[in-house]
């Protein structure tokens, strides 16, 4: 089952945002909440085999990860304005080392980059960048762990990370800079086609 992580270097951490205000004073908290679309939506139904960990990394208390599980989600719906209440909803929650519970399907930790991906260790990791090698056909595998920026790149931190990986590799889908919930939905698509 592929997971996704992306991360939100400058996604507010604090849970008082204003739902009328998802592009502004969040940090960009919409380019995530797209990214949950991309993930799990699809027409009258929800992906169950996904899982998505999303990274905030802005004031006023990083780092903070949420986790989104496709085969326990409920009361997700397509719009942004909806996932972003489940987001407060999990913000509001303690931030502790171990998963904490927020909705059925959404779980929240006090994790950084390292954290998160050292529940995935023994998994293939791809990231996703332009300069990457040119995705060959059939070179996705269903539980490859994909990891991306939101609306910013990841620093250069993050990408000693993930080159420091033992198994990664690092992939462009195509010439053009794209938005991360598009870079999602080619990544599903890709990996449907091979399967
Ligand atoms: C909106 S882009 C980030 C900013 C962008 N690099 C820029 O210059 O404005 C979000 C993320 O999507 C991924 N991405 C964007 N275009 C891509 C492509 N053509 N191939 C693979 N990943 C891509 C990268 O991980 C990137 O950090």
């Amino acid at each position: 089952m592929p997971a996704f992580v992306v991360v939100g270097r400058n996604v507010s951490t604090d849970h008082m945002f204003s739902l009328n205000d998802l592009a502004g004073s969040t940090g960009r908290l919409d380019v995530l909440l797209r990214c949950v679309n991309s993930a799990f939506m699809l027409s009258n139904d929800i992906r169950r085999d996904v899982d998505l960990y999303l990274l905030l990394l802005g004031e006023p208390d990083p780092p903070r990860a949420l986790l989104f599980r496709g085969a326990e989600l409920k009361y997700l719906n397509p719009d942004e304005r909806s996932t972003a209440a489940l987001v407060k909803n999990a913000l509001m929650k303690a931030a502790l080392s171990g998963w904490v519970r927020s909705t059925p399907g959404i779980y929240t930790a006090k994790k950084d980059l390292e954290g998160v991906l050292a529940e995935l260790s023994g998994r293939r990791l791809v990231y996703l960048k332009e300069e990457g090698e040119l995705l060959p056909p059939g070179a996705l595998r269903q539980d490859d762990v994909f990891i991306l920026g939101g609306k910013e790149d990841l620093t250069a931190e993050h990408e000693r990370t993930v080159s420091g990986w033992p198994d990664s590799l690092k992939i462009s889908l195509g010439p053009r800079s794209l938005h991360a919930d598009h870079c999602i939905t080619l990544a599903l698509n890709a990996l449907e086609r091979s399967s």
